[in-house]
């Protein structure tokens, strides 16, 4: 009796940290879509939303995570692959003098790279 009670309460639990990290990941999703529409969409087509937006010789997010199988490298790590690094700043570091500004600053804190990566999977087709 006791045991049976133990295991309905530990499958309790185990179902509310599964809501818990569901809740989290829907919330990491939505900051990274937030992110992308002020931020990615100035370049990129971030999605269908604005399908005919972006500047038409930089790759679209959805043709990236569907045809690169390495498209969560590159977006976990965009801020340091060209063209970005001139234009991405970490809030709160100091401006690099030897990096010139080029035009309006992507500002982001380091935990919006995973909110991205999260909203980048999104976008991967189902079958
Ligand atoms: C000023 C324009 C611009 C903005 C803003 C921009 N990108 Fe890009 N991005 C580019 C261009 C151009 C390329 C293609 C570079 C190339 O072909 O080498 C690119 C490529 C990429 C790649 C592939 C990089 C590689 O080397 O594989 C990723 C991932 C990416 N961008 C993510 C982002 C994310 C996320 C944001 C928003 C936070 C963003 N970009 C904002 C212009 C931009």
């Amino acid at each position: 009796m006791l045991k049976a009670a133990g295991l309905a309460m530990g499958g309790l639990l185990c179902s509310g940290a599964a809501t818990g990290f569901a809740q989290e990941t829907s919330q990491l999703i939505a900051t990274g879509e937030d992110i992308a529409q002020d931020h990615c969409s100035r370049c990129h087509v971030i999605d269908t939303k604005n399908l005919f937006g972006g500047i038409s010789s930089t790759p679209s997010f959805p043709l990236m995570v569907n045809e690169l199988s390495d498209w969560e490298e590159r977006f976990s790590s965009f801020h340091t692959r060209l063209p970005h690094p001139s234009i991405v700043r970490f809030k709160g570091e100091p401006v690099d003098p030897d990096k010139p500004v080029l035009t309006v600053p992507v500002e982001l804190e380091y935990t919006d790279i995973e909110a991205l990566v999260a909203y980048a999977r999104t976008l991967i087709k189902g079958d």
